[in-house]
């Protein structure tokens, strides 16, 4: 039995010509024409004045926090829900991570749990739009401008979402996104960093650039830095479905509209909050099950992977994660983060691949129903 599949792309012949241009032209002096497409098309989409293409939005988040000089003995909060890609940067440059709590209908960072986490040694925030909707950015934002604290928007997973008629990644100092196949938009792999900031791009551009300043001689390091790139093929998917986004955006609403209709009046169940004011994109549409029910996420995921359904565990808060065992935050983390770890055992991503369709959909409902009721008996 063939898997209704939990995430996948909608590749179109445009992006298969933009490819193939891209392989046969973009060598030579040509090298570059689809990342300065594609970055200039990300200016214009997000607004923001410069933008980078990388290989991964893990790059563009490690390139974030370097940029801005943060190192060890510096602190960074992160929501305790969200994917490991989020804080291991954090990490990289030596600095703590400390995880805040999430917001019970957003599921995204808590302005509250934010301002509780703040120290002397806070240098950064990174929010996360999870699964394709938005946390309150303006009470995050304004509370990091009032501790001077950078604000760098993690939208991995929110490509084309709005905050106020303003896109996703626009909304702090820095916006990060990943291109993973899994995503909306997608170039197999890749990210991209957006920001206003000219000292930070810059300095962006040269850490991923193995240390060369621009315009100095060939193969002059100013120092030991990084290799981050993407590649023109993967530029040139990109920029293809970078102009596609509005219909990918539409078949993602549309599929999260079917599901809320499948599953309307079932008790017990709560999908994806759009807060008000937003547009959510919602790249995963995900089910918590009311905890009463006493239906865990991984004995779900293994029902419905029986019966033909791919399905993906809510996050983990990371700091219940083997990763940061031994971590004094993550040990006040457990103690504090209550609604991180209301959420998480309760909750899965349904198949929400950009190829579903109806059918599938009511099947995958049609099966959940039945697990719910079979419990309720
Ligand atoms: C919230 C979040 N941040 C960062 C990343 C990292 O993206 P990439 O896999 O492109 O490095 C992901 C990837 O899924 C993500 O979901």
């Amino acid at each position: 039995m063939d898997l209704i599949p939990v995430a996948g792309p909608w590749i179109t012949q445009k992006e298969i010509d933009y490819v193939a241009d891209a392989v046969a032209q973009a060598w030579y002096e040509n090298a570059n024409v689809y990342h300065d497409r594609f970055e200039k098309a990300f200016v214009s989409h997000t607004g923001m004045k410069y933008a980078v293409s990388l290989p991964s939005c893990t790059s563009a988040l490690h390139l974030s926090l370097a940029a801005l000089g943060i190192g060890p003995g510096d602190e960074v909060i992160v929501p305790d829900v969200t994917w490991i890609a989020t804080a291991a940067p954090i990490t990289y440059v030596g600095a703590t991570t400390v995880f805040a709590d999430v917001d019970r209908r957003t599921w995204c960072l808590s302005a509250e749990s934010l301002e509780r986490c703040i120290t002397p040694r806070t240098r950064a925030v990174i929010p996360v739009d999870l699964y394709g909707g938005l946390p309150d950015m303006d009470a995050i934002v304004a509370l990091a401008r009032r501790r001077n604290i950078a604000v760098i928007e993690d939208a991995a997973q929110a490509a084309g979402g709005l905050y106020k008629g303003r896109p996703a990644g626009s909304l702090g100092d820095v916006g990060v996104f990943s291109f993973h196949g899994s995503k909306t938009l997608t170039t197999g792999e890749g990210g991209m960093l957006v920001t206003d900031d000219q000292a930070l791009y810059e300095r962006a551009r040269t850490l991923g650039n193995h240390g060369r300043l621009p315009g100095s001689k060939m193969f002059w390091n100013g120092e030991v830095a990084y290799k981050y790139k993407m590649s023109s093929m993967q530029a040139a998917l990109g920029l293809a479905q970078l102009e596609r986004l509005e219909e990918l955006i539409a078949r993602k609403r549309e599929t999260f509209a079917w599901y809320r209709e499948e599953l309307d009046g079932v008790a017990g169940v709560t999908l994806n909050a759009e807060a008000e004011g937003t547009r959510n994109v919602y790249w995963m549409v995900t089910v918590i099950l009311d905890a009463t029910l006493g239906i865990e996420k991984e004995p779900l995921m293994a029902n419905l992977k029986e019966r033909g359904i791919a399905s993906r565990p809510f996050f983990y808060p990371l700091s219940s994660l083997p990763a940061y065992a031994g971590q004094a935050e993550a040990e006040r983390a457990r103690q504090r983060n209550r609604v991180s770890y209301a959420l998480s055992p309760w909750g899965v991503n349904l198949p929400s691949a950009l190829s579903l369709t109806r059918e599938q959909v009511r099947r995958v409902c049609d099966v959940l129903k039945e697990i719910l009721s079979a419990q309720g008996r």
